[in-house]
């Protein structure tokens, strides 16, 4: 287990928003959000999982959770934003956004306040945002990748889902100009596997697309306690922390922690809800 000090930034004002896609399901987003919110909330920052990943196998269900509400009882008004939200181990929060996530880019300009005015109340419980998106090329998946101020594509060194991940790229550098992702390599045998996976994505991407800047987060190797723990509804750094997939998946964390924010990126979580919900600054 990593024991570091809390990171100088990690309880300053701006929230930090990371995106997790990958175009093809069943890569392994929800685990690695998941582990990485557990990794963050241990290296001390206060972590909210937004699960828009309307798949099977969503966070609650890795978990073992059985959250009674979500985003869309906020928009309807039954519900207070901070009665939705769910604890996840050691604490960090999870927002259910569930059968609500569709319906986020389609809100009346009403709806919109109703729910900013909710959102700000986040700003002050949180240090760090992590997304886990659904699966597809969706535009609710779209506009939550261009909203976020970084952008983690999930890719294994299956073709179809180097294909995926490509895709996805594309239509956001197209349609939404996105120009900026970090590419975390999931499932591979070493980093060797994990850099040509790496290469075989930038090659396309320089290749076909403008002026597109792709980098290798990191990797995750292949590793059979990662569906042990998901059969036991526990995260893997929950219960085998010195695992090979755990301790990828903590030097990880540390990293996206310890990143330097951009000078002069709008870093707060008004500006991320404001951004989705296309509302003027
Ligand atoms: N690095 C890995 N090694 C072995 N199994 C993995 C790895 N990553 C993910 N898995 C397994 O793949 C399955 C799907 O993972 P999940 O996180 O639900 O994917 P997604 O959210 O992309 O659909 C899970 O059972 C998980 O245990
Ligand atoms: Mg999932």
């Amino acid at each position: 287990m990593i024991t570091t000090t809390v990171p100088p930034h990690a309880h300053s004002q701006a929230i930090r928003v990371f995106s997790f896609s990958s175009g093809k399901g069943g890569v392994g987003k929800t685990n690695i959000v998941t582990n990485l919110a557990l990794a963050m909330t241990r290296l001390g920052a206060r972590v909210l999982v937004l699960d828009a990943d309307l798949g099977l196998a969503n966070i609650d269900v890795l978990l073992g959770l059985a959250p009674k509400y979500n985003i869309k009882h906020v928009l309807s008004g039954e519900k207070r934003l901070r009665d939705v939200l769910v604890e996840g181990p050691e604490g960090f929060l999870i927002l259910p956004a569930g059968s609500g996530v569709p319906e986020l880019v389609a809100l009346t300009s009403e709806e919109k306040m109703v729910l900013m005015d909710e959102l700000e109340e986040l700003e002050e419980l949180i240090d760090i945002m992590l997304i886990d998106t659904a699966a597809g090329i969706s535009d609710t998946v779209l506009y939550f990748n261009a909203a976020a101020q970084k952008r983690i594509v999930i890719v294994t060194p299956e073709p179809t889902s180097i294909t995926d991940a490509y895709a996805l790229i594309k239509v956001l550098a197209n349609r939404h100009q996105v120009k900026n992702f970090s590419i975390l390599v999931n499932w591979c045998r070493d980093r060797e596997e994990a850099i040509k996976v790496y290469r075989q994505l930038s090659q396309v991407a320089d290749r076909f697309l403008d002026s597109i800047s792709l980098d290798l987060l990191g990797f995750i190797p292949k590793d059979d306690k990662l569906p042990r723990a998901v059969l036991r509804q526990r995260a893997v750094l929950d219960l085998y922390p010195d695992s090979d997939a755990g301790k990828s998946l903590e030097q990880i964390a540390q990293n996206l922690l310890n990143e330097e924010i951009e000078e002069g990126a709008d870093g707060n979580i008004k500006f991320f809800w404001r951004n989705l919900l296309r509302l003027p600054a």
